[in-house]
């Protein structure tokens, strides 16, 4: 989701009203992919590298989600959708921390859309930290390193049990990855868009689905390999 600050900027706005209105396009593309059958649906809402931006308007992403945790999950519960957040703890404030474990423990048994908050996230400290908690299996006996293979290795990756994103779509014109998901997009369609995160909607997401669908997928062979409907 990018270019929040800068759909605002370019109103005479504060960067905060970019992610305000950000949100609000968050919940409308949840209710679009959930429609469309999506089942897991990620967004990279924080990275680790975004506590050095300024103070004021990383304690306004904090609050924005503070509240979206606090209106919203009802509603997401309603429509039998399941929260996962997926990062590092720390630094979040333990009042965030909470109200995401209550979240992701009534939402567990839903079995609609998987709803991922990528939040504090970072790819290769994801993969640090999967490295690490293996090291520490093997260290206390319950593992072995020639058992280690990448179906393991997944297993300890803060995304263990979810599947490899099939699409990634970025908004606002930049075309890297800024470490997400680095591990598992490594097959993943990419899909470029100019549109700043703001002005994405339902349409947006139709439209990079069908993108999507007139890709050819070989996974390394020759062959295109179906794809899921
Ligand atoms: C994306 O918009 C939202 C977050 C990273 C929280 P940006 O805040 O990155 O907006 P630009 O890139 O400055 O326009
Ligand atoms: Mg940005």
């Amino acid at each position: 989701m990018d270019g929040n600050g800068r759909w605002a900027k370019e109103r005479g706005l504060p960067r905060t009203a970019g992610h305000k209105r950000g949100v609000e396009r968050v919940e409308e593309i949840i209710r679009a992919a959930a429609e469309v059958g999506v089942k897991v649906l990620t967004v990279f809402a924080f990275s680790s590298e975004n506590w050095t931006r300024p103070k004021k308007e990383v304690n306004m992403l904090m609050s924005l989600l503070d509240n979206f945790l606090e209106k919203r999950i009802a509603e997401l519960h309603k429509n039998n959708i399941r929260i996962r957040v997926i990062g590092r703890d720390k630094p979040i404030p333990d009042y965030i921390l909470n109200k995401i474990d209550s979240a992701e423990k009534k939402t567990e048994n839903n079995t609609g859309l998987t709803f991922v908050l990528a939040l504090n996230y970072g790819g290769r400290a994801e993969i640090i930290d999967a490295a690490r908690r293996f090291a520490e299996a093997v260290a206390s006996g319950k593992e072995s390193p020639e058992m280690l293979n990448e179906d393991k290795f997944e297993k300890y990756l803060y995304t263990a049990g979810l599947p490899d994103p099939d699409l990634l779509i970025r908004t606002s014109g930049e075309m890297r990855i800024s470490n997400f998901l680095l591990w598992q997009l490594s097959y993943a369609e990419f899909y470029f868009i100019k549109k700043y995160w703001p002005d994405f909607g339902k349409k947006d997401l139709q439209t990079a689905i069908e993108e999507y669908d007139r890709r050819e997928r070989r996974f390394g062979g020759i062959n295109a390999v179906k794809k899921n409907s």
